[in-house]
């Protein structure tokens, strides 16, 4: 494990905990490995790709599980259009892992700016990485499987953000809830239907005129009385909070950033102008630590009024348009005006339009002051989002409880800091996909607290899409629906009866196994491990290395999302003989062992699959409406058992930000046909129920008694 400074990097503070050897010549760095450097304006480095290397990581991205055969760019972009050729989205997670049968490799980029990632795209059997600049340190992991190559990076990077308990519930988002009246009625409608949630969101609309921090006085007057509503039936409020401050006089925010130089600077070290929902903006220098401290501290106005969770948007930055943008275009569309327009000049004249957002030459018109020294935006574009999360996760130190907090732009780093959902998909199949397979690399990069936005943001999500979306999503952290404004309502009561059936059961299976994912989640983070893993990091034949569809989750289980629709079931690959578990609801499951190799397996809309390895154990509740009402006392464990099987449950208060995790270890043997529970730790043994299956395809029911 090594790393190399190439020229003089910024410091992104990505990595906190260096386990690499510096080496002092770039040759040193890629010993032992075939990578090639070269450095001269930008830097590129080379790398021969075997037939049957998969790459694995990069965080979020488009496509699949390995990463081969495209090209990713890593610049946080805000592009609302996920297609198949989106070579970038909100996050830069530039840690990737060449999984060769011979020696992994493990490649982290640290550079703050655009990178190129070829993956053999130009030339199939080809990696390169073009690094758009001259400073970078670059992290290379050899001599160690792909998956302690994983857990060192992880270590190095530090602990993911720790969410409190009830940011494990359901959540429920729409762009927007206009006013206290239809949060309320969304939280009735919630509890008349008998479904789970814990919180809902507040997009831009409940601030004045989009301005950060603030409360529009009509749609949601005596605001912190309201939250204490809410709260007395247990549920939170969730706002946004974005990037861009709107400028406007006697605006707290405008003020105090403007004369205390806390905003970005033109090159006249004027507070640069770009405009985004409220229009003319100011972008607060988050790299900066005082602009930092200042920005962070804002937040408490709305912790003060009872607030305990919060999403940072449109921190690419996302920049809907500067004045130089326009006048470019309007200059262009004057020059060409009565003209007869060719192909050509038409084409440019759409483009100067089209293009207005997220110009590189607006990135490139401002800049930072860290240290007192000057520093173009575009330079360090990727840390902008991961700063602004920042901002907030060091305010919030100061506090006993913990906050929720995620974030659309990111860069690895910022997951000490708050988690991250997957920005603007769209109520498509092939989204609900991309989530699968992104889960994995998100996890990779740090991301453990993160998810999509369920049933899709974008587009019109019909009953069978949200209800498949949602029992994948059973298992991602972040359990959260959220849609676009002019977009079909996708509340899971809005359909009909027996969707929201089934949406009920999906639901209440979520708050049925919160025990075991919070305890998964738990650990993952203690051991700097991947809650969601491919196949092919728990086995090592080659068909595993191609599966894409299937993923390994927590100690034990194996995801197999139904992901195509109109289908009434799907294809499994199975590398040893495992248990199916086969759920209708919590209480209403089948068992069925199947072999090792390939099945068809049936899978009615109203059911999922989960796989359960060989002396593995799994733990679930009795479900409840909210997470604080959960109920312990009787916990039912199930399994596949062969001789023996252990599983340890970590838990913690779920609230404070020092809380001691504690756990207690259930141990179940199986000898000469009789079943045997132990458990040790600070629970009472007595107050489990199994209903496990046997090796020898028996099963057994019962409450334990010891
Ligand atoms: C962005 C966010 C989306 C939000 C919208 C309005 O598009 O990604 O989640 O609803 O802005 O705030």
């Amino acid at each position: 494990m090594k790393y190399y400074k190439i020229g003089h990097p910024f410091n992104t503070e990505a990595v906190i905990n260096n386990l690499c050897l510096e080496v002092q010549n770039f040759e040193d760095l890629f010993e032992s490995t075939h990578f090639k450097g070269v450095v001269n304006e930008t830097i590129n480095l080379t790398c021969p790709l075997e037939k049957n290397d998969v790459i694995y990581g990069l965080g979020e991205h488009m496509h699949g599980l390995n990463k081969r055969g495209q090209v990713y760019e890593s610049f946080c972009t805000d592009d609302p259009l996920h297609a198949p050729d989106r070579k970038s989205l909100y996050g830069a997670h530039n840690f990737f892992i060449i999984d060769s049968e011979t020696l992994p490799v493990g490649i982290f980029v640290d550079f703050p700016s655009k990178v190129t990632f070829d993956m053999g795209f130009e030339i199939k059997d080809q990696l390169h990485i073009a690094i758009d600049g001259k400073d970078a340190t670059i992290y290379c992991f050899t001599g160690l499987s792909k998956q302690e190559i994983v857990k060192k990076f992880l270590m190095s990077i530090g602990q993911s953000f720790m969410p409190p308990k009830w940011a494990f519930g359901y959540q429920q988002s729409r762009w927007s809830y206009e006013n206290k009246e239809a949060v309320k009625s969304i939280a009735d409608e919630f509890d008349k239907h008998d479904l789970p949630l814990d919180s809902i969101y507040l997009d831009i609309d409940y601030m004045d005129n989009f301005k950060n921090f603030t409360i529009d006085k009509a749609g949601f007057s005596d605001f912190k009385e309201f939250v204490s509503d809410m709260k007395s039936r247990d549920l939170r409020l969730v706002p946004i909070i974005d990037a861009g401050c709107k400028i406007e006089s006697g605006y707290e925010i405008y003020e105090e950033g403007v004369k205390n130089g806390y905003f970005c600077e033109d090159k006249y070290g004027k507070p640069f102008i770009g405009a985004v929902w409220p229009g003319k903006c100011h972008f607060p220098d988050f790299i900066n630590p005082e602009t930092r401290a200042w920005f962070g501290s804002k937040y408490h106005k709305l912790i003060d009024l009872g607030i305990e969770g919060f999403w940072n948007d449109m921190n690419e930055p996302a920049i809907f348009y500067t004045e130089e943008g326009i006048e470019d275009a309007v200059e262009y569309a004057e020059g060409i005006k009565g003209k007869n327009l060719g192909i050509y000049e038409f084409f440019d004249l759409k483009d100067k339009f089209m293009g207005l957002s997220n110009r590189e030459k607006d990135y490139k018109s401002f800049y930072h002051k860290v240290d007192g020294t000057s520093y173009n935006h575009y330079d360090l574009h990727n840390l902008y989002g991961y700063n602004m999360t920042r901002a907030a996760g060091e305010a919030f130190e100061s506090l006993e409880k913990r906050i929720l907090m995620f974030s659309r732009a990111s860069y690895i780093g910022m997951h000490r800091y708050g988690g991250i959902w997957t920005g603007d998909n769209h109520a498509w199949w092939e989204h609900l996909k991309l989530n699968v397979k992104m889960m994995p690399s998100l996890n990779m990069s740090g991301f453990l607290y993160s998810g999509a936005d369920i049933g899709g943001f974008g587009g019109h999500s019909n009953s069978e899409l949200l209800v498949r979306w949602s029992q994948f999503a059973v298992f991602t952290p972040l359990f959260r629906n959220h849609a676009c404004m002019g977009t079909r309502v996708q509340e899971p009561f809005r359909f009909d009866d027996e969707s929201t059936a089934q949406l009920r059961n999906v639901l209440k299976f979520r708050y049925s196994m919160v025990q075991y994912i919070y305890s998964e989640f738990l650990k993952a983070r203690q051991n700097y491990s991947l809650l969601f893993r491919p196949l092919s990091f728990e086995y090592s034949d080659t068909h595993s290395r191609s599966v894409e569809d299937q993923l390994m989750y927590g100690d034990g289980l194996m995801l197999l999302p139904v992901i195509e629709s109109n289908v009434k079931g799907r294809y499994i690959y199975l590398p040893e003989k495992t248990l199916i578990w086969t759920v209708n609801a919590y209480d209403d499951y089948q068992y069925e062992i199947l072999e090792k190799g390939h099945h068809f397996v049936n899978v009615d809309l109203e059911q999922m699959i989960i796989g359960i390895k060989k002396n593995k154990l799994t733990l679930i509740s009795k479900p409840s409406n909210r997470i604080g009402h959960l109920e312990t006392d009787t916990m039912f464990v199930k399994g596949f058992l062969e001789d023996k099987a252990e599983y340890t449950l970590c838990y913690d208060d779920g609230i404070n930000r020092n809380s001691i995790v504690k756990d207690f270890k259930i141990t179940m043997t199986y000898k000469d046909g009789v079943i045997n529970i132990s458990c040790e730790g600070d629970y009472d043994c007595n107050k489990l129920e199994y209903d496990v299956v046997t090796w020898d395809n028996k099963r057994h029911k019962g409450a334990v008694n010891v």
